[in-house]
């Protein structure tokens, strides 16, 4: 198959060469009604829709057809998709193929906010997996085969397993090939949130692809690591324990009907960028990284965490908190993926023979950031398994309960009561907390301690003035006016 080719883009090409006069949707006709600036508005000329020669997503025949079946072959999959709606309409959609509601579903508890919204829609029981820590990022990590294999025993009408690999922090353990056997055995497919691993097919030192490792749906946000457009998102399935018109028609209910064609194209654009990424391209980008990351060690008070995915590394301060370093940063004009307590987390880019980044001006950048922050002695915490993300034993969830009423209480107020909805830090979008569940004063002091110190949440929790309130369920029979 010939890699080099871009269905999409070069449909577009031929379209645009064509002069065509637009009494059709969108109403900016290619740009002309637009009041965005020139660099903006460039882009307009290409955001068309479904005419003549130019196919339809939801029903593929042209140049969509063609390039999802060259995305399927790039990454070995029976079939794949272009999402408009991000890795969170994957998550959505795979979740809701293999679940009807009030069935059982295993999911690996620090999953992303996508993953438990996919079961609150589909009305899905789930038994969440608790996952292993991980002592080079300070964070949850993958779950072991051991657990999923226990939870198959407690739970044996589950029909399916929902596991994130990578996490957002880069961490993939090495366990999920055996972990797909497991379930296999049994008849039940593997989902996987490979949101932050687009890239693996690139090859070792990257980890395995999921597809590789003989998942059975695996979902890529294209936006994360590749080259295509925030938005824009791949699934693929390879399995015979999927329903595949099922999955199709489930994603063509939840993708808007009108699918943009930039997105569109940028999956293309992304689909032939990591086709074409070869064995030089990888020796350059990993030259790179080994440069960048001697740098960065030379730098005082500077600490450099490797992760599994060489496109990851976290920084530490040693005197100051991840969300501090992430402001010093920024000061210099570093942009991070996230800041915790401890760390910042960098996505690197996916670099080739032919694009680099400087490491020089960058490094100083850094330097000076770090060193501004010499002296700050903020306390950092230890490397103790957190709360926030390691529940120690399966927990069924049942889905939110939205009918009943909801109320904001203070923290003191708000001890023992179950959750209205989750409590997201965002990034990365794991909820610490989930809806329904309740709260205790160790995590009342967590999620406080947090806020403090910089992190910004989704959900169930707000500052109202110097208060921190929770939103929870009333309790049955309290007066709603109350
Ligand atoms: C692990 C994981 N899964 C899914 C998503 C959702 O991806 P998208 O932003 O492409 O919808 C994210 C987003 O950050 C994520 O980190």
């Amino acid at each position: 198959m010939d890699h080099t080719k871009k269905p999409v883009v070069e449909a577009l090409e031929t379209f645009l060469a064509s002069r065509p006069v637009s009494f059709h949707v969108p109403g900016h006709k290619h740009g002309l009604l637009s009041g965005l600036p020139e660099g903006l508005k460039a882009a307009l000329r290409y955001d068309v829709t479904e005419l003549s020669g130019l196919d339809d997503l939801h029903a593929p025949a042209e140049m969509l057809a063609e390039a999802q079946t060259m995305l399927a072959h790039v990454y070995g999959a029976s079939q794949s998709y272009f999402l408009v709606n991000g890795s969170t309409v994957g998550n959505l959609a795979m979740i809701r193929t293999v679940c009807a509601s009030g069935e059982t579903v295993l999911v690996q508890r620090n999953a992303h906010k996508s993953v438990f919204h996919a079961l609150e829609l589909a009305s899905v029981q789930a038994i969440l997996l608790t996952p292993e820590w991980d002592e080079a990022t300070c964070t949850a990590g993958s779950v072991s085969s051991a657990t999923v294999r226990e939870a198959l025993e407690r739970h044996p009408d589950a029909k399916g397993v929902v596991v994130t690999y990578p996490t957002y922090y880069g961490t993939t353990g090495n366990e999920l090939q055996t972990i797909v056997g497991i379930a296999h055995e049994r008849r039940i497919p593997v989902l996987v949130d490979e949101a932050h691993g687009a890239h693996f097919i690139a090859g070792a030192p990257f980890p395995p692809s999921a597809l590789k490792l003989g998942a059975d749906i695996v979902v890529h946000s294209a936006h994360k690591t590749l080259s295509a457009m925030t938005q824009a998102s791949f699934l693929h399935v390879n399995s015979q324990l999927v329903d595949v018109d099922r999955l199709t028609r489930t994603l063509s209910m939840l993708q808007t009907s009108s699918p943009s064609y930039l997105l569109l194209a940028s999956l293309d654009d992304a689909r032939a960028m990591i086709a074409a990424y070869s064995e030089d391209d990888k020796q350059a980008f990993l030259a790179w990284r080994r440069e960048f990351i001697g740098q960065l060690s030379a730098i005082k008070a500077l600490e450099v965490i490797e992760t599994e995915d060489p496109l990851k590394i976290l920084l530490r301060q040693k005197e100051a908190s991840g969300y501090t370093l992430q402001h010093s940063l920024e000061e210099e004009g570093i942009y991070t993926e996230l800041a915790d307590e401890r760390q910042v987390l960098f996505v690197l880019p996916l670099l080739t023979v032919a694009i680099s980044y400087p490491t020089q001006s960058i490094c100083e950048a850094i330097d000076s950031a770090v060193q501004r922050l010499r002296g700050a002695g903020e306390p950092v915490p230890e490397n103790n398994e957190s709360i926030e993300e390691t529940p120690h034993k399966l927990v069924i969830t049942t889905s939110a309960q939205s009918k009943k009423d909801t109320t904001w209480m203070p923290a003191e107020s708000a001890i023992g009561l179950e959750l209205a909805a989750a409590i997201i830090p965002y990034p990365p979008g794991i909820p610490l907390v989930l809806s329904g569940e309740k709260l205790n004063p160790q995590l009342i002091q967590e999620i406080c301690h947090m806020m403090d110190s910089g992190a910004k949440f989704q959900g169930a929790v707000r500052a109202n003035g110097p208060t921190t309130e929770f939103e929870v369920l009333r309790a049955q029979g309290e007066d709603c006016n109350g």
